[in-house]
């Protein structure tokens, strides 16, 4: 397992790049050879370093001295650097690389000083890796040159020789804009600087290995960095005084844009109105927000407690918050995020809004063997979004590298999975919802024919994170949909100003956002009705007429309303559905097809803090599809404050599999005491974390766990689960109903309603609670304004692919770019 921590990398790496001479003796070969045979190692290091999310690498590709070599041999380099900076570009300009080159005039080559020039313009825009190619450099000529602008700035009168400082000098040098490196490696083993970034050199670490630099690999270079990190540098200072830590660690939230809330409507004007709404959850809390704004009188009735799935649940006994899951906050996030920024908070000028914190990377360890996905976030898009558009073949390359680099996904899988990536992209929204709705994301990526690293990169592994689905069970378009606003939203598309592809609270999901919301709401003049269910709707001519209500003692109450929003789960709804709603709103009954899993949290208390990385963590191959996210890091409340100063940490997992035999214990969690389902998860995580040289998780570590209750008499045949998810199994869309229903005061909303996002999340309860109070100000004829309704990116480079799909679909065909040309309605083949 990698601990790399993005505060910890090189704010500037520089390598000398040596031994290709030596590296091609000791093949038989000609020095030349030798050259060409370092171009793999530039492209693979420089990838390496966009992945670990270093900002500046500077490679020493010719010094100033190298002009003393044959000429042939000059010849050679000169050409092969050409030919690499013109072939590898157009890749890593995908990735968001900022050519800079360091050197003087390169006389008598005047294509590499073309190429040189032409790419640092081209890319100047670009705000991922600053990759500066150090060609006819030499750090003292750099430092003479400075001193002769220095003097020159004299003799014009523009500098006084008493304003000569440090700063004086760093502005007149190659590239003032740089930071100081930290971490200078040479490779082949020689222990010299040779006139390499002599001034900015001045506090570098310093690493030799002895690898030559045609054999220095994506692990050498992880290594280097990761010996960097662990190093203790003082800067003069003393022991344990780290200057200039913390201060540009990606992800940092200071300064970040604000979005602007949609307008509040204050004060309400009472509209004589009274609407109840069934659920407390997202849905619920999100549809009696809008209402209130609105002038009605709202009633919210909860069968169990305020909050639903999102509430925190205190641990018995110790009192530490714990969840049903952790929950997290993508950047693409527009609808849910908007009410935060509408409920106060102490302190927060943009209400709880503010209580979201950027998280920096994501982990993805692995147990068996296979070296740990580390990938962290840039806290800026690396492309200037506005102005860099992708290819199909742009696309594609850059899937398939990341898979094929970071998760090991054999290469032709890898650009096999790209394309199945991009014909989803490229689809018409009538395939998508046509087509690739009808079929699983398992079956449409062909996984189970493809290796385990396929199966955990492109299929199962990754997308237990985005929405802890699993897909062999949900739709193509519903994986499909949250992988692209996720790969969107990574390179800085689609967000919400100021949003990062993945933020948390700091603190409990109470504290921090649903105890606020609903004393807001309690402000507003919502009256809550916790312990109440609905029993049933009785329904004439086209309308709801009455709801009974059983009360917390047991007490049914047959009570009017003008309208009804139904914002419970849909296993709950479908106990609705008596004749007389099926006969007034014939559409529902298809409601009772969708289908729910498991997917309940397990916290583990720590004795002591442990922020495995800064951010998520998916145990890639865990049969019980395990996920965590330490949460002390982020949280502003110690954990000590809790309890008894004991508990330092949490480490909030997710189950996402009840139903796989566990690695130690072989059996599913569904069947599992409480007990031995902690044990076991316990198990599954340090075999992700440990290794046999590094104990990451020890068993002393642990203070305490706390199993979700909402896994009710577990250990026994009766074993339920009391708050299932809903999921998008494939088919589904055809039967989620919109939240406007064919009975005229009655109106839908939760995470299973039609939706734009789709998959099951808070965004989605937030946006069906927008929809259905749509619907009821439509079915009121009121004036007031609607709620707004944030859409996903839309990639305008892909437009004119979907608009030629659109096409094909009608006429039956495949899409055009499928790599298998999956015919329309392919499932119903398959099955049958
Ligand atoms: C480094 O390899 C590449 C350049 C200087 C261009 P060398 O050519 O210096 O290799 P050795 O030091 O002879 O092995
Ligand atoms: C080192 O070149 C500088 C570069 C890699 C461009 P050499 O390998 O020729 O350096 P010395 O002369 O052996 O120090
Ligand atoms: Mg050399």
């Amino acid at each position: 397992m990698s601990t790399l921590s993005p505060d910890r990398l090189p704010r500037h790496l520089a390598i000398i790049v040596d031994g290709n001479g030596r590296w091609a003796n000791q093949h038989g070969l000609t020095r030349t050879a030798g050259h060409r045979a370092a171009l793999p190692s530039m492209f693979v290091i420089v990838n390496t370093a966009i992945d670990l999310g270093l900002r500046n690498l500077s490679l020493y590709l010719f010094s100033s001295e190298n002009w003393k070599r044959e000429p042939a041999e000059i010849a050679t380099i000169m050409e092969i650097m050409t030919n690499a900076i013109n072939g590898y570009m157009p890749f890593f300009e995908t990735r968001g690389v900022r050519i800079r080159w360091s050197g003087r005039e390169i006389e008598g080559f005047p294509e590499l000083t073309a190429t040189l020039r032409g790419w640092q313009e081209r890319t100047a825009e670009h705000t991922g890796l600053t990759l500066n190619l150090c060609v006819n450099y030499g750090g003292r000529q750099e430092i003479v040159n400075a001193v002769r602008r220095l003097s020159d700035d004299i003799v014009a009168g523009e500098l006084s020789p008493e304003d000569i400082d440090e700063d004086a000098i760093i502005s007149r040098l190659y590239q003032p804009d740089l930071p100081p490196v930290d971490l200078l490696i040479r490779t082949s083993g020689e222990k010299r600087i040779s006139n390499l970034l002599l001034w900015q050199s001045a506090y570098a670490e310093l690493h030799f290995p002895d690898r030559l630099w045609p054999d220095f690999t994506q692990t050498d270079l992880i290594e280097a960095v990761e010996t960097y990190a662990d190093r203790d540098r003082r800067f003069g200072g003393a022991v344990d005084q780290h200057p200039g830590e913390d201060t540009d660690r990606p992800g940092a939230a200071e300064n970040r844009p604000v979005p602007q809330a949609s307008a509040p409507i204050a004060p309400p004007v009472p509209t004589g109105k009274r609407v109840a709404i069934l659920g407390a959850g997202i849905a619920g809390l999100s549809a009696a927000l809008e209402l209130a704004e609105r002038g009605y009188a709202v009633t919210v009735y909860e069968r169990h407690e305020l909050g639903g799935k999102a509430r925190s649940i205190p641990a018995p006994g110790s009192g530490l918050p714990g969840e049903h899951g952790f929950r997290f906050f993508p950047g693409f996030y527009q609808n849910l995020t908007d009410t935060m920024r509408r409920i106060p908070f102490p302190g927060n000028v943009n209400g709880t809004w503010d209580n979201l914190v950027d998280t920096s990377a994501y982990l993805g360890a692995r147990a068996d063997g296979t070296p740990d996905a580390m990938i962290p976030f840039l806290p800026d898009s690396p492309l200037p979004p506005a102005v860099y558009s992708f290819t199909p073949d742009t696309a594609t390359a850059i899937i398939s590298y990341l898979a094929s680099t970071i998760s090991h996904v054999p290469e032709d899988e890898a650009l096999f999975g790209a394309r199945k990536f991009l014909a989803y992209w490229a689809s018409c929204d009538e395939r998508r919802l046509g087509q690739w709705d009808k079929i699983s994301w398992n079956d449409f990526l062909n996984a189970d024919k493809m290796s385990v690293q396929f199966q955990r990169s492109f299929a199962d592994g990754m997308i237990r994170n985005l929405a802890a689905i699993k897909s062999d069970e949900a739709s193509t378009h519903s994986v499909g949909l949250v992988s692209e606003a996720t790969i969107w939203s990574a390179l800085g598309r689609g967000n919400e100003p100021g949003g990062t592809v993945d933020r948390v609270l700091n603190g409990s999901t109470d504290e921090k956002l649903l105890s606020p919301w609903i004393e807001h709401l309690r402000g507003l003049g919502v009256e809550f009705k916790v312990g109440w269910s609905a029993e049933a709707l009785r329904v004439s001519e086209g309308r709801v007429t009455a709801l009974t209500l059983r009360d917390d003692q047991g007490g049914d109450h047959i009570t009017s309303y003008d309208h009804v929003v139904s914002a419970i789960p849909v296993e709950r709804f479908t106990r609705l559905l008596s004749r007389d709603v099926l006969d007034a709103a014939p559409e529902l009954a298809r409601t009772r097809r969708l289908r729910t899993d498991w997917m309940n949290g397990l916290m583990f208390y720590l004795k002591e803090e442990l922020p495995l990385v800064h951010g998520h963590v998916n145990y890639v191959d865990s049969p019980w599809a395990i996920t965590s996210i330490s949460q002390a890091q982020f949280w502003t409340r110690p954990f000590s404050e809790y309890h008894d100063h004991t508990v330092k940490d949490c480490l909030s997992g997710i189950i996402s599999d009840w139903f796989k035999p566990g690695t130690f214990n072989g059996k599913a969690a569904k069947d599992c005491t409480p007990e031995e389902i902690a044990k076991e998860a316990w198990e599954q995580i340090k075999v992700h974390l440990n290794t046999e040289d590094r104990t990451v998780l020890r068993d002393d570590m642990l203070h305490s766990w706390f199993l979700d209750p909402a896994i009710v008499a577990p250990g026994s045949p009766d074993v339920a689960n009391d708050s299932p998810l809903f999921i998008q199994s494939p088919g589904s869309w055809d039967d989620r109903p919109e939240s406007r229903t064919s009975i005229a005061n009655l109106f839908l909303a939760g995470d299973w309603v039609r939706t734009n996002i789709n998959v099951t999340t808070m965004e989605g309860a937030n946006e069906g609670a927008r929809q259905a109070v749509n619907a009821l100000l439509d079915a009121d004829g009121s004036a007031a304004p609607r709620c707004t309704l944030g859409e996903l990116h839309v990639a305008p480079d892909f437009a004119a692919l979907k608009e030629a799909d659109r096409e094909r679909y009608r006429q039956g065909l495949p899409h055009a770019l499928d790599p298998e040309q999956l015919a329309p309605f392919a499932r119903e083949v398959r099955a049958g």
